[in-house]
């Protein structure tokens, strides 16, 4: 029971947090599923807790400020990225849930030192729920392991967690739309470093239309945290050269991170 509340509360928390954060980015609109709504209805009303009067706040004061929400212990931390997995499995902020099999928030360590982020889930993603799990997937780990990691050492993720049909580079409007999910796990995971993979991940982060060619290998900043644009792995796939230039970013973030560079296999 206390379980079932500590959850409700924080999937209420999360839903404030949220929803301040769109209106920080200048979302003034957003669409609810009834079903969501009906959900969250059921589970105010079987809580009958406080939640339901800072929730079901009379009509006639639109603007009251919701009932400040009081823990009695800490909620565990991985319920955090629980809830915004659990928001991003409901969410039809954008065109993207109408095709996807399945949602792809991303995984990995919850205290990483590195945080990868691509573009958007491919087939192979859309059908495991997993981010880079396919082919550019597999080079993605060599890469993470060649740089003496283990691959649940780091957190692998997207800009958006819905596949684009037939791999097409997400919109503008569904990276704006999804990017929120993406800063909430980054406020919570707190990389030392991010790699954004690929020009996607540069446009949909840091809202810069540079070529990767351009941009690749030199320090940009992401509210504070370094951060490093490289190719994307699926790229790699198809100019295995660029390679050379891909490790030698990956030992400039270990440069930084104070970590030996392994010696090259092979
Ligand atoms: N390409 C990406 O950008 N992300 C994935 O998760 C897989 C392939
Ligand atoms: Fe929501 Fe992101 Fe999926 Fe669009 S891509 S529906 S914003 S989770």
């Amino acid at each position: 029971m206390a379980d079932a509340r500590h959850r409700l509360l924080s999937v209420v928390e999360n839903l404030d947090a949220h929803v301040r954060h769109l209106k920080e980015e200048g979302v003034r609109e957003v669409s609810v599923q009834p079903e969501t709504l009906a959900a969250l209805s059921r589970a105010i009303d079987a809580e009958g807790s406080s939640a339901e009067r800072a929730v079901r706040a009379p009509s006639s004061a639109p603007q009251a400020a919701p009932a400040p929400v009081q823990h009695k212990e800490p909620i565990a931390m991985s319920q955090t990225l629980k809830s915004i997995a659990d928001r991003v499995a409901a969410c039809r902020l954008c065109g993207l849930c109408t095709t996807r099999t399945n949602t792809v928030p991303g995984q990995g360590s919850e205290s990483p030192e590195i945080m990868f982020v691509g573009e958007g889930p491919g087939a192979d993603e859309d059908a495991q729920g997993l981010a880079f799990v396919g082919r550019a997937g597999k080079l993605l780990t060599q890469m993470i392991e060649a740089m003496g990691y283990q691959r649940d050492e780091v957190w692998i993720g997207n800009i958006v967690k819905c596949r684009p049909p037939n791999n097409r580079k997400p919109t503008q409007e569904e990276m704006q739309a999804c990017l929120p999910y993406l800063k909430e796990q980054i406020a919570f995971l707190k990389p030392k470093v991010i790699v954004c993979l690929g020009a996607t991940a540069v446009q949909g982060l840091l809202n810069d239309m540079t070529g990767i060619t351009k941009l690749r290998g030199e320090w940009r900043s992401f509210e504070g945290i370094d951060t490093m644009p490289t190719f994307h792995p699926a790229y790699l796939l198809r100019n295995p050269p660029a390679k050379r230039e891909v490790w030698t970013d990956l030992k400039t973030v270990l440069e930084k991170l104070g970590r030996p560079v392994p010696a090259k296999k092979r």
